[in-house]
């Protein structure tokens, strides 16, 4: 009985794991190998809870410094996760090993969303930064620090769990 799913189990494969390229991993959006995505993916990060900080001292103080600092975070967070987007995009794409991995697409899936909220919420702020804040726009701001957090967590699940976009010392 044992012998029978053991053999059961050999004849199983992954199609997935057979693919052309599965093991060719490492980056090649990269300057000298050390990842393009990986050294832009801080600043959309730090914005984004940046962002968060400036909405909240806002409410707290009623100062128009705060909502400033927050429209400028929220349009310069939005664009440097455009460019961080595009590299990680490139990666997604040109990379056999990382394209055909099922979390590498989940973690586009939640970038993209972030990216989504990223660009409503500097949008939303365009017309009136001041009047934006309160309700909406520190909402926006909560949601998009929880999506930031879930995508950098996820990415980092991607180099430090899979070993996608890491170097094989050769
Ligand atoms: C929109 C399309 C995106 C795609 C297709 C993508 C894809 C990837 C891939 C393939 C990796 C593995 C490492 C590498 O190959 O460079 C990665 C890592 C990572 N990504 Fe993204 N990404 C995207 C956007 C973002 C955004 C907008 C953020 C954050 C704001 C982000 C945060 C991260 C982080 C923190 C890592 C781990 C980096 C490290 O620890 O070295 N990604 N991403």
């Amino acid at each position: 009985m044992a012998d029978d799913s053991e053999d059961r189990s050999r004849d199983l494969t992954d199609p997935i794991s057979q693919r052309l390229g599965y093991d060719d991993t490492e980056s090649l959006v990269a300057v000298k190998g050390h990842p393009i995505h990986a050294m832009s993916v801080a600043f959309p990060v730090a914005l984004t809870f940046c962002l968060f900080g400036a909405d909240v001292l806002y409410w707290w103080t009623g100062d128009a410094f705060w909502a400033r600092a927050a429209i400028w975070a929220a349009g310069t967070g939005f664009l440097f996760g455009m460019l961080a987007g595009f590299s990680g995009t490139a990666e997604l794409l040109l990379v056999s090993g990382i394209r055909s991995r099922a979390p590498a697409w989940t973690h586009f899936i939640i970038a993209v969303t972030l990216l989504a909220l990223l660009g409503a919420n500097w949008g939303h702020r365009l017309s009136g930064y001041e009047q934006a804040v309160l309700p909406y726009g520190i909402l926006l701001s909560a949601l998009c620090v929880i999506v930031v957090s879930f995508t950098g967590w996820h990415g980092g699940k991607l180099v430090f769990d899979y070993r996608l976009g890491t170097s094989k010392g050769k």
